[in-house]
């Protein structure tokens, strides 16, 4: 009612609402204790500026499916626990820190204030042998998202990192559960350095506020992304992510390094193959499909 722009009276807050004047106080209160400037006058309540928060009434149209938590160990553990007890596809779940923010092959995301952290519960009706494509659409998403609010020359590399001028913007991690062949539940984690400074943990790193040269509001990239992931999440933009996917890349003709658990592989990263896995030529002429792992340009 405050964001229609013009001064509300507590009478009238508290009538629409059905709660008393006492507790409408109260509200207010709360709620420029969050950081929303909210300016009191004998005419009743007006709202001035919001601050980049991410609590469910920021998102009108996906309310009831965001859930916000200032500090969490991982939103990952969270979103499991969610998708196991049968909350709804595009659930989302968001962390303003997190303390033990978790990163692809065991390493830790470190994830301060500022940060954009959150994992989105998919219920997508696929066999499991798709299930990659779905995280490409995420990244060439998320990378579109970032050219189009910022005006920034975000990449992909490979598998789903996004970076630009060469140095990591954002890390996805997925999680997933699936009965015979069909997927139950993709939950994919984005970490993105918004706000945040990265550098401290890693040097190789940036962020948009960085690349911007001022701080941006996290709520913004949320809902682009969201907005256009879940219109992008049908047969025809997943069958062509990949292909999306390499538009953008600054993997591909380029000479790597890919690090797993327990070997390492080097070579010319050719290409990408339907499902998403690299297809490195190796010094001798042959080629070796790679399917996970850490991928360095050298
Ligand atoms: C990587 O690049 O290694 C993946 C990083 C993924 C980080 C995100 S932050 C939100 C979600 N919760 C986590 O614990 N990890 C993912």
């Amino acid at each position: 009612m405050l964001r229609q722009g013009h001064t509300v009276s507590g009478e009238i807050l508290s009538r629409e609402l059905g709660v008393s004047r006492v507790s409408i106080w109260k509200h207010i209160k709360d709620l420029k204790e969050r950081g929303y400037d909210i300016v009191a006058s004998p005419k009743g309540y007006d709202l001035g500026s919001s601050p980049d928060a991410l609590f469910p009434w920021e998102f009108p149209d996906r309310e009831e499916k965001i859930h916000y938590f200032p500090n969490v160990d991982s939103t990952m553990d969270i979103a499991r626990e969610m998708a196991v007890k049968g909350c709804p596809g595009f659930t989302v779940i968001i962390a303003g820190q997190q303390e033990k923010g978790r990163g692809r092959l065991k390493r830790i995301w470190h994830s301060q204030q500022g940060g954009l952290y959150f994992t989105v519960v998919l219920r997508p009706d696929i066999p499991l042998i798709l299930s990659h494509r779905v995280s490409f659409l995420a990244s060439v998403t998320l990378a579109e998202t970032l050219r189009g609010l910022f005006k920034i020359d975000a990449k992909v590399k490979w598998p789903n990192d996004i970076l630009v001028n060469e140095k990591k913007i954002s890390g996805m991690l997925s999680e997933m559960e699936a009965e015979t062949d069909r997927v139950k539940y993709i939950n994919l984690g984005l970490g993105i350095n918004v706000n945040n400074d990265p550098k401290v943990f890693e040097p190789s790193s940036t962020s948009i506020a960085e690349i911007n040269g001022r701080p941006v509001m996290r709520k913004e990239i949320l809902e682009e992304f969201l907005n256009q992931f879940e219109a992008g999440m049908n047969t025809d933009h997943l069958n062509n992510a990949v292909n999306n996917w390499k538009k953008y890349t600054v993997t591909l003709n380029r000479h790597v390094k890919i690090v797993t658990n327990n070997k390492t592989s080097e070579g010319m990263a050719r290409d990408i193959d339907e499902n998403g896995a690299l297809i490195l030529e190796l010094s001798d002429g042959s080629m070796q499909k790679i399917i996970y792992g850490d991928c360095f340009h050298v």
